[in-house]
């Protein structure tokens, strides 16, 4: 097989660290790639986001199959046009990625086939409409921008003068670009958040492993939101009777409503929940595998993944293929300094060949470049060290023990991935 990978972070780099151990692949590309993925794959500077780069790319070295990792290619109808081509692809329809693109379609969605979520108050498409909303809501309100927003659309406003403050940022002073036109309240949830992902040929799927992502960029939950600064992955995560009542009450409903909508979903489902003390609730979806999620769910298969993607691309998923190792996961991520406010690029980084030579662990690359033989920073979220282990603290002690031989200037990570796991047992059924 000859794979094109859409991409350039840590998810793109486990994912295509992942497929060449297969096989069945004989070459990969990765669009655009990082310093990292360029070890491993050629990469093409081609912006992923750019649907007709895209194309022109993939006519000229004409792959047998394209996997997506990030949201915007997947809005900006990607897959429908290399389907429009009969080209084998990994991803939803412009129109399924509604989900991720608009709130408000997700949330209409999520209403209409009864699938517990937070009770939204009202969606507003004008400030002064926003404004007189307010009157409306419990406090605190959730405020989401529509549109994709880079992380920065969700806005907890624990009274009138802050939810103000953010109408008016988003709504009058266009601070977020479009994705900011139209705004929802919502109900604010309480609980544990959990990532379940699952992949789909669009009758089939397959529930990947739970994970947890850490978004807040502090330890112990403190600071603004990140894109995540680590994640873990343990099956304890979701014990058996809560998962049932996820796969109940939510995966197949969510399933069964885009079939009767009419709406084919082919490719990976992110589904946010809250681990709320009545039971899960969906936080969001994502059309897409989460990064930092993926380092960790990639780190525990054991199946071959371009094997599965490439049934899934033909329409023949067979879920009893993807075997996980039992265990747990973790990914530490190292931020450079100021992320996810203004920071630095170009800061040389230490240590990475150390790191890769400890059993068990493995930098992935977000945001780095190779410049000449030297690797620099070029992000705000720079590598993902990633361990598996037989348990969740010998998966972290690997992981921080690597974390712990990398250096540049300026960075920082979180020390406390993985704690804070809670028994799940006042939630689910
Ligand atoms: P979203 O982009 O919708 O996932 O929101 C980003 C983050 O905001 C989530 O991961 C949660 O931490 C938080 N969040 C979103 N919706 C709610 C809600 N209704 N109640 C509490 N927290 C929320
Ligand atoms: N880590 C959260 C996301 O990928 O959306």
């Amino acid at each position: 097989m000859k794979i094109l990978v859409i991409g350039g972070g840590g998810r793109e780099h486990a994912l295509v660290w992942k497929l060449k151990q297969s096989p069945l692949v004989e070459k990969i590309w990765c669009a655009p790639g990082n310093g990292g993925i360029a070890e491993e794959a050629e990469c093409v500077a081609v912006d992923s986001g750019d649907v007709a780069a895209v194309v022109a790319l993939a006519e000229k070295i004409q792959p047998n199959l394209t996997i997506v990792g990030p949201e915007l290619p997947l809005v900006n109808g990607l897959t429908d046009a290399f389907r429009q081509r009969n080209w084998a692809i990994v991803g939803p329809s412009q129109q399924a990625a509604q989900l991720e693109g608009s709130k408000v379609f997700s949330k209409e969605f999520l209403q209409r086939h009864a699938i517990p979520t937070a009770k939204m108050y009202g969606a507003y498409a004008s400030p002064q409409q926003a404004y007189r909303g307010l009157s409306a809501v419990k406090w605190p309100v959730v405020i989401k921008a529509d549109g994709l927003c880079a992380g920065k659309g969700v806005f907890l406003a624990s009274n009138a003068e802050e939810a103000t403050d953010f109408i008016r940022r988003v709504m009058e002073k266009n601070e977020l670009g479009p994705g900011g036109h139209r705004i929802l309240f919502e109900e604010t949830l309480e609980g544990e958040e959990l990532s379940f992902i699952i992949l789909t040929d669009g009758e089939r799927y397959a529930p990947l492993v739970p994970t947890r992502d850490h978004k807040r960029v502090f330890d112990g939950n403190e600071g603004p939101n990140t894109g995540g600064m680590g994640a873990y992955s343990t099956d304890d995560l979701l014990p058996d009777g809560l998962r049932q009542t996820v796969i109940s009450k939510i995966v197949e409903p969510t399933l069964h409503g885009l079939a009767a909508d009419g709406i084919p979903y082919q490719g990976f489902l992110y589904i946010g929940l809250m681990l709320t003390k009545s039971g899960p609730k969906v936080l969001e979806f994502n059309c897409r595998l989460g990064d930092p999620e993926t380092q960790a769910i990639v780190a525990r298969m054991d199946f071959d993944l371009a094997e599965v993607l490439r049934d899934v691309a033909a329409g023949n998923l067979q879920p009893s293929k993807l075997r996980w190792e039992p265990g747990a996961s973790v990914c530490v991520v190292l931020a450079s300094g100021g992320y996810p406010g203004k920071f630095e690029s170009g800061k040389p980084i230490d240590g990475l060949t150390a790191v890769n030579h400890i059993t068990g662990v493995k930098a992935f690359h977000a945001g780095t470049k190779l410049v000449g033989e030297s690797l620099v920073t070029n992000g705000g979220r720079v590598l993902g060290v990633t361990a598996v282990g037989a348990s969740l603290p010998a998966a972290l002690s690997a992981a921080y023990g690597g974390c712990a031989k990398i250096h540049f200037d300026g960075m920082h990570y979180r020390k406390d991935i993985g704690a804070h796991v809670t028994p799940l047992k006042a939630a689910g059924d």
